[in-house]
């Protein structure tokens, strides 16, 4: 086994509230494990390039608060060319790196996870995303963060559809799984609370507001997710531009739903798109603990020798799973819990 002298780390994909602390988590216990640390820059586009920085103890000082990445970010995909790999693989040589913790979300962890078995590079994984949708983790840092930004809105949203006597409808991030929505949803009293899970019912949608109406309740907030659709009719997922890993830019479903609100019940609705408001900002106290978990275990895990895993919160412990399986399938919402938001629907 090769002694492990100097690490890497990079973060790819979407910015998270909660980077920053697992990268000074991650430079400070490997400085303490005596080893020297590399941040690599703009993600796997970095490696490429090989755009790196060392990272010391005053490199990370003050970043815990700090939403972003001091590092920046990038969705390249090194596989969809063929050179690139080579290129990534001439700088892990050049600089040199023994090993390489990768922070990010599927497409990040599944590019680590190919590397990983294609060509034997040393990778240690920590999980990101503030749609909370690895299922190999109970949660993801970031997430907590854009849940509060998210009812912090829905709350305000409150004041003025309680004033004019409209339907808000709030839409929320979330590609592929309903957490945020269903989560902010809960804790901001939504009316109704739309995810991908469950294509949209707009006649449902409908009644439950007008009956809300028929009991007094002049106004209502509806949440929806980004990537949440219609059961029937028009597809509102318009192919803007696709990313490196093949994923169309959502949005516009807040703005679909608010019309037909409006064209159906006669009422006046108004929609407010959160967008990356969600994602910027100072991250809760819950992702800092977390991210800082997080980024000491994958030290730790880099230090034993465990390449192929990465980190993972099991009820209130850190454990690791081997990255494959961590982005295998997707963690969609629990159907427990939102039946439990349906109680409180209309
Ligand atoms: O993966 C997190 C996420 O916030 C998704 O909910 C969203 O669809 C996507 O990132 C948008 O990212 P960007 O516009 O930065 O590529």
């Amino acid at each position: 086994m090769t002694t492990i002298q100097q690490l890497g780390v990079l973060t790819g994909g979407g910015d998270c509230p909660g980077l920053n602390p697992v990268i000074r988590a991650v430079t400070r216990r490997a400085i303490q494990g005596g080893l020297r640390v590399i941040g690599i820059r703009n993600g796997w586009k970095g490696l490429i390039e090989a755009d790196a920085i060392p990272l010391d103890l005053n490199a990370v000082s003050g970043i815990l608060p700090k939403g972003g990445t001091i590092l920046g970010t990038s969705r390249t995909n090194p596989f969809k060319h063929p050179q690139d790999i080579g290129r990534l693989l001439q700088t892990f040589t050049r600089l040199p790196l023994d090993a390489l913790i990768a922070i990010g979300g599927e497409d990040t962890l599944g590019v680590a996870a190919k590397l990983v078995k294609q060509h034997n590079v040393k990778i240690v994984g920590v999980p990101k995303t503030i749609d909370n949708d690895l299922s190999m983790t109970d949660y993801t840092f970031g997430f907590d963060t854009a849940v509060n930004i998210a009812m912090e809105a829905i709350d305000r949203l409150h004041t003025t559809a309680e004033s004019h006597h409209r339907i808000m409808v709030a839409e929320v991030m979330g590609r592929h799984a309903g957490w945020i929505a269903t989560c902010a949803g809960i804790a901001g009293g939504a009316d109704v609370i739309l995810i991908p899970e469950e294509p949209i019912d707009i006649d449902a949608v409908c009644e439950l507001i007008k009956k809300r109406h028929a009991r007094g309740k002049d106004f209502s907030i509806v949440v929806v997710s980004e990537g949440a659709q219609l059961k029937a009719g028009k597809d509102v997922v318009t192919e803007k531009s696709r990313d490196d890993f093949g994923h169309v830019r959502l949005g516009g479903i807040g703005h679909l739903l608010g019309s037909l609100i409006e064209e159906r019940t006669g009422f006046e609705t108004r929609v407010t798109v959160l967008g990356y408001l969600q994602r910027g900002g100072s991250p809760t106290a819950f992702d800092r603990i977390l991210g800082t978990r997080f980024g000491v275990k994958a030290v730790e895990l880099v230090l034993a020798g465990r390449f192929g895993q990465m980190v993972s919160l099991r009820g209130n412990q850190i454990v690791d799973v081997s990255i494959e399986a961590g982005v295998g399938t997707l963690k969609t919402v629990d159907n427990d819990l939102y039946a439990l938001a349906k109680v409180f629907f209309g």
